[in-house]
């Protein structure tokens, strides 16, 4: 069985009785675009030595962006 974190550790979705109810289709729907985007485009980190680190924030924040090279798959 699959751990349940506490939606209060992520609160982008809201937590307690106000919580979003189509979270688990909104997860989905990034899924299925990262999916399209995946079979499309390569994706190349610009700067593969540099750590990438998250800031916590009303969304999942990525410090100083993470900057790609996307190319058309043949
Ligand atoms: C990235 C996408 C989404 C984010 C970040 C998001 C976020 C939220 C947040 C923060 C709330 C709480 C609002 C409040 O407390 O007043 C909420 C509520 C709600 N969301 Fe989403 N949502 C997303 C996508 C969706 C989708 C795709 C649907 C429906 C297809 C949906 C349906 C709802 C509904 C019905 C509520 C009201 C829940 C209630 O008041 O009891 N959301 N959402």
């Amino acid at each position: 069985m699959a751990l349940q974190e506490s939606p209060f550790k992520f609160t982008t979705f809201n937590a307690g009785p106000r919580f979003c109810l189509e979270k688990d289709f909104a997860y989905k729907q990034a899924k299925i675009i990262c999916a399209v985007l995946l079979g499309c485009y390569k994706f190349k980190l610009s700067d593969e030595k540099k750590a990438v680190h998250y800031r916590i924030k009303l969304t999942f924040h990525i410090d100083g962006g993470l900057y790609v090279h996307a190319s058309p798959r043949h």
